[in-house]
């Protein structure tokens, strides 16, 4: 099974890919979030997958509550150990770096009780993979989408990586690293990321230009945590809103802001072009 959060589609297209190679459920986290579906019983054989979009170089705090839920039950014990045992990977998907990403992910992993590997060890994720796809951060005055070449150039090298990236996983390696932590990963992680990811994630800043709006509702079906109301659309405020973005990002006449810097900024998600 691989478990995935993806705000503006670029984790759901990698993850999507990948299920459908090695012929394992994609099961999308808000869902499951939705429907109280915190466990999970492994198959014999089965592989378990984390896939996400790295936010302030850490996991989205969305992916981080629900691995705190979550509870895998192990397969029963078969005459091959090796069958009989969890094999777990990860993959981000960044604008740029990701950090300590899944260092934090495995931390979280490694705190939840009910979640065990082999030999009744914590859970974690032995295999990761950082994949590099447009950005979809842009509120703050450094950062802004990809232009459309360099867009279609990161699209083009993530496509050429996929192939290797399953074929690990469908293999069971174990003990791949290829990330793209940056320079200084827990600077950005720790420091930066921890600073962001706290004070940063949130959604009072978003406002909506009334007279621009042609209430089509796709902000509201596409908010992961039904955190947006009505149309013209209001957030409702619940405290889950992840910072995914898709709000501003799918609204097909640039009606929603957060705060005056995306008023200068463009939209993107996948396939949008
Ligand atoms: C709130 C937020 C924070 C982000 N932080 C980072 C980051 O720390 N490093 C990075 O390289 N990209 C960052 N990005 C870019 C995304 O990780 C990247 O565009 C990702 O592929 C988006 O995946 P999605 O389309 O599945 O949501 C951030 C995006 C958002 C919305
Ligand atoms: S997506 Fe944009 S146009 Fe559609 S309801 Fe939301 S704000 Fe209005
Ligand atoms: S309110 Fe917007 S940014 Fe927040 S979770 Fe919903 S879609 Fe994502």
């Amino acid at each position: 099974m691989i478990f995935y959060f993806s705000g503006t589609g670029n984790t759901k297209w990698v993850a999507g890919q990948i299920a459908q190679a090695i012929g394992e459920e994609l099961l999308y986290i808000p869902d499951l979030i939705r429907k109280g579906q915190y466990e999970h019983t492994c198959h014999v054989g089965e592989r378990i997958g984390f896939c996400f979009p790295t936010h302030g170089w850490q996991p989205p705090r969305i992916v981080r509550e629900f691995i705190r839920r979550l509870r895998v039950n192990r397969p029963p014990q078969g005459s091959s150990d090796s069958e009989g045992e969890i094999f777990c990977w990860a993959l981000t998907t960044c604008g740029d770096n990701m950090g300590e990403a899944m260092t934090i992910l495995n931390k979280e992993l490694a705190s939840n009780p009910h979640l065990r590997g082999a030999g009744g060890q914590p859970l974690q994720a032995e295999t990761q993979f950082a994949v590099i796809m447009p950005e979809s951060y842009v509120c703050l005055p450094f950062m802004k989408t990809d232009s459309e070449e360099k867009e279609a150039m990161k699209i083009e090298l993530a496509t050429l990586q996929m192939p290797h990236i399953i074929q690990m996983i469908d293999e069971r390696r174990s003990g791949i690293m290829e990330l793209e932590k940056g320079a200084t990963p827990r600077l950005y992680s720790y420091v930066i990321g921890g600073y962001f990811n706290k004070r940063m994630i949130t959604d009072k800043k978003f406002t909506v230009d009334m007279d621009v709006c042609t209430k089509c509702g796709k902000c509201s079906r596409v908010c992961p945590v039904d955190n947006i109301k009505g149309t013209p659309p209001a957030w409702i405020h619940n405290g889950r809103c992840t910072s995914c973005l898709a709000c501003y990002h799918y609204c097909p006449v640039h009606a929603i802001n957060f705060g005056k810097i995306t008023r200068k900024r463009e939209q993107y998600y996948f396939g949008r072009r």
